[in-house]
């Protein structure tokens, strides 16, 4: 659709999360004129569902260095050490800078960050706020600072579409926006640098940790844009998500790793501690060994959940210390200071995305991805607990930074003759489609795979993409939903033929059928650059 309004800015920030209002607060702060378009309200994202924080080398006797090591294990070969290396020392400055912006983590009596464990860490190094509401408190921060700051924000704004000069370099992004006044229906900001922050896919999935906002549009934007995608294979299943059945679906509630790093136990129907022995970390094993563990033992005993055993709390550390957890649990008749929490494995975070290098940048001028949309090098094959809240910070920093500094220089210019849309092949496919979406890649492409399911998975999505090709689940209107929706398959055929071509088991990719890590011929990584022609 043809925009009917435009506005003009020196950078656009796409999606409201830690990633993209700390890239917003930064170029602001530069002087640059700034827009933040979010796709529903300014807190809607992922960032204010984190629950157990944010990891970095704060506490007495770590290091940056120790940070590190454990980083590249949890990444099982696949990390950029050089991208790791820059996310754990550049990480304690940005945590205290986001101190300064006005989050406020938890302390102990002296008044230092008291810091729990997670799985994959060898220290206690993730600071928390308000017990286990981390995320919302640092959202809470950042909305405040950009309204203080003045910082322009159009929300309910959908991204469509990069818009390229005829250099083919970023010249802005196209949106569907509803009910935001003037700026109401399909329209454009027009900018020579675009930061995507608009988080992950786990909507991909029937069952996931993450809102209903996060649906993978900035991965099919830069698909549609030419950019490089890397990794989508390494969907990660967070462990231990509250089991409502084995047909809920949508946003599961999340039972934080910090619960096990304060002491809970996993165990079985019967009662057994199934971790001892598997790791030497046990139940605080990298995320990876502890979802397998538990598919496992689930396969064994033939049931649908294990259980996490956490009564030893007690009523009053539950509640000063889980409060949300508490809760959510409460909320679905489940008391943890009296019984077992049945948990199970569910899509939690994409440690792949569109490809940075250590500034940000894509391999499309003047496009910039940070937080989950990105691929920065930093999570390989299995991102370490925690370590998303800081990428995003470290990366934004970063990306503001680089904006600023080549403002002005070879970029188009806001103002310049109307950019020319980029190509975007599409039937945009019904809303009704996406159910079957979903399920094709639970069944076909969850934290158990292989290469008769994904072929399954692939040959399925195909249909799905060929009957909206020849109009059974072509959308009649172009809309919020349908567009979300063409999203979802789109990085969904990506994925799986990912997840099909990497013959190996590696850190969250799981193939039953190539159950071994194969470091000679898959210590690589997979990275997708679509034709303009094949979204
Ligand atoms: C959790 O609190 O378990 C989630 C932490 C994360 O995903 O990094």
């Amino acid at each position: 659709p043809a925009p009917g309004w435009a506005i003009d800015a020196d950078v656009v920030v796409v999606g409201s999360g830690v990633a993209g209002l700390t890239a917003a607060l930064r170029c602001t702060a530069a002087g640059l004129r700034t827009v933040v378009v979010t796709k529903a309200r300014l807190d809607d994202g992922s960032t204010r569902w984190a629950q157990g924080g944010i990891a970095a080398a704060l506490g007495e006797g770590d290091t940056p260095e120790q940070h590190l090591d454990d980083t590249l294990v949890a990444g099982a070969g696949l990390c950029d050490e050089e991208a790791v290396r820059l996310l754990v020392t550049e990480g304690p400055d940005a945590v205290r800078r986001l101190i300064e912006t006005g989050a406020r983590f938890d302390t102990d009596e002296a008044g230092a960050i008291e810091l729990t464990r997670e799985g994959g860490h060898h220290r206690r190094r993730i600071a928390h706020a308000g017990g286990d509401a981390t995320g919302a408190e640092i959202s809470r921060a950042l909305v405040d600072a950009v309204r203080e700051r003045a910082v322009r924000t159009i929300e309910n704004a959908l991204v469509l579409d990069l818009l390229t000069d005829a250099q083919g370099r970023t010249a802005g992004v196209t949106l569907h926006v509803m009910g935001e006044g003037q700026h109401d229906g399909v329209g454009a900001v027009h900018a020579p640098a675009v930061v995507l922050a608009t988080g992950g896919m786990g909507q991909v999935f029937s069952a996931t940790t993450n809102p209903a906002v996060s649906t993978g549009d900035g991965v099919a934007l830069a698909l549609r844009a030419g950019a490089e995608v890397s990794d989508l294979e390494f969907v990660q299943f967070h462990p231990t998500v509250l089991f409502l059945g084995p047909d809920a679906e949508g946003q599961q509630p999340l039972v934080s790793e910090a619960v096990r790093g304060e002491g809970a136990h996993l165990v079985d129907a019967d009662g057994v501690r199934f971790m001892a022995g598997q790791h030497e970390l046990a139940e605080l094993a990298p995320r990876d060994i502890v979802a397998k563990g538990i598919m496992r033992r689930m396969r064994e005993q033939g049931t649908q959940h294990m259980y996490l055993d956490a009564r030893h709390f007690g009523a009053d550390m539950w509640a000063s210390r889980f409060p949300t957890i508490l809760a959510a649990c409460r909320a679905h008749g489940i008391d943890p200071v009296t019984e077992p929490i049945p948990v199970a494995p569910a899509a939690h975070y994409a440690s792949g995305g569109v490809r940075t290098d250590l500034h940000g940048r894509t391999t499309v001028p003047g496009l910039y991805a940070c937080g989950e949309v990105a691929c920065t090098g930093v999570h390989g094959a299995n991102r370490l607990a925690s370590n998303s809240l800081l990428e995003g910070l470290v990366f934004a920093e970063r990306i503001a930074d680089d904006i600023a500094a080549n403002a002005g220089r070879g970029g188009a210019r806001a103002g310049a003759p109307a950019p020319h849309p980029a190509p975007t092949a599409l039937p945009l496919l019904d809303p009704a489609a996406r159910a079957r979406v979903q399920h094709v890649m639970t069944t076909g492409a969850g934290v158990l795979r292989s290469a008769a399911s994904l072929a399954e998975a692939a040959e399925r999505l195909e249909a799905i993409h060929g009957e909206a090709v020849n109009g059974d689940y072509k959308a009649a209107e172009p809309g919020v939903e349908s567009w979300e929706t063409t999203n979802l398959l789109c990085v969904a055929r990506v994925l799986v033929a990912a997840a099909l071509r990497r013959e190996e088991t590696r850190g969250c990719h799981w193939r039953e059928d190539r159950p071994d890590r194969d470091d000679t011929a898959w210590r690589r990584h997979l990275v997708v650059r679509l034709a303009p022609d094949r979204s």
